[in-house]
């Protein structure tokens, strides 16, 4: 007999919205499209960091991490299973930014060296390629295809032996559109080029696998789609390159003092780490990250996608409101514009009602907003908690601003 191996149906957060929703606190203080900004956290993260900081007062800082050791030591795996790495390919830091940055800073760049980056590169990683362009390296950005992602065959067409990196955003700060992350990977390998993904959008809101995207680098924070506390990021750095990339710099958490006059650096990513951290953060970050495993990156992918269509819709169906998202795929970031009324405004008028956005400026995201000439987009971003009702509250606070 032949067994034909049946696919398991995703699961459907919608059936488990009403629990979601009651083990979050905020949920029962605002309306929040804040998501990408920082999200709510679920009760068992905020009882963690909460636990611990009470730990710290009662029994001393030092102590309470020593009696979390198991617990700290846990998450590098935890953040293996969501990326497919290997707790020792992972480093955890403060956000983000430095994450990229420890891999950023490490790599070797010589006069002559290529960076290749998408139009929508994230306003700190666009700062730091500028930076290099003083040691005789040229940035150049790889134009939008027609659905306004990065081109892949115009990134084909650049790539050549003196392309040392290749380093997109995920999902930009300002807009729901998803790189082809994987088609960028095969050509950035073909090529011999380090790619870099910043993932600080999407990690928490898609499944994310980095064999099959295979990037060399990724960075992401705890605190967006994870649902962690705020404060902490963590860095994946694929095993081989790890020796090639030493940290630009070095404390005695990444290295130790050896001799008098001698240090090593640690084998492992935990080079990129240092000393000094936010360990209730920590393990806020474990827990919410064992959390969204254990609803199931597939479900949120689903919701989320779901839930941010239903918003693009329904905002564009509102007179004198435009939807600026771009991309053959769009995740949970949805932007907009009101006609008359400035992004910081909007945002304003909409918190007087405890709804909460984000808005975002040419500073952040400048090659993209200043090609598509805009000063300011309001930012809405859903997560598989937010509800149609929610939706329905939002377009109808923006709708009475319209008038
Ligand atoms: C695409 C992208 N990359 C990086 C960052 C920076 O993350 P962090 O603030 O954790 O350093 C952000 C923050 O909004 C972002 O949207």
């Amino acid at each position: 007999m032949t067994v034909i191996p049946v696919e398991a149906p995703v699961r459907d957060l919608t059936l488990e919205v009403v629990r979601l929703r009651a083990e979050t606190p905020g949920c029962a203080e605002v309306t929040h499209f804040n998501h990408a900004g920082a999200s709510l956290m679920p009760r068992p993260v905020l009882d963690a960091v909460v636990d611990h900081l009470e730990r710290e007062a009662r029994t001393g800082g030092y102590e309470a991490e020593d009696d979390a050791a198991a617990r700290l030591d846990g998450i590098y795996a935890a953040i293996a299973r969501l990326l497919g790495a290997a707790p020792d390919e992972i480093a955890i830091v403060e956000n983000a930014t430095r994450a990229w940055d420890m891999a950023f800073y490490a790599i070797p760049f010589a006069p002559g060296d290529r960076i290749l980056t998408s139009v929508s590169e994230y306003g700190s990683n666009a700062i730091a390629f500028l930076q290099m362009v003083e040691r005789g390296v040229s940035v150049e950005v790889v134009p939008n295809d027609e659905h306004g992602q990065l081109s892949v065959a115009a990134l084909a067409d650049m790539l050549d032996e003196r392309v040392k990196v290749v380093a997109v955003s995920h999902m930009p700060t300002n807009g729901g559109l998803v790189q082809p992350a994987a088609e960028i990977g095969r050509l950035a390998r073909d090529a011999g080029a380090l790619y870099l993904l910043d993932a600080c959008q999407t990690i928490g809101q898609m499944p994310i696998d980095v064999d099959a995207i295979g990037c060399d680098v990724l960075s992401a924070t705890s605190r967006k789609f994870l649902r962690g506390p705020r404060g902490v990021g963590f860095l994946y750095v694929r095993r081989p390159l790890i020796e090639r990339l030493p940290p630009p710099f070095l404390d005695i958490r990444a290295a130790e003092w050896t001799a008098p006059d001698s240090f090593t650096i640690h084998p492992g990513a935990r080079r990129y780490e240092n000393w000094e951290s936010f360990v209730a953060g920590k393990l806020g970050m474990g827990v919410a990250i064992d959390y969204a495993l254990d609803l199931g990156l597939d479900a949120i992918w689903h919701r989320v996608q779901r839930q941010a269509d239903v918003l693009r819709r329904r905002l564009g169906e509102i007179p004198g409101v435009s939807v600026h998202d771009l991309g053959a795929v769009k995740g949970g970031i949805v932007t907009f514009v009101v006609e008359g009324i400035e992004a910081p405004a909007v945002q304003a008028a909409l918190r007087e009602q405890a709804i909460n956005v984000s808005w975002t400026s040419p500073t952040s995201t400048r090659w993209d907003m200043d090609a598509r000439g805009l000063l300011g987009l309001v930012r809405a971003s859903v997560h598989y908690l937010t509800t149609d009702e929610e939706i329905d509250r939002l377009c109808g606070a923006v709708a009475r601003l319209v008038g």
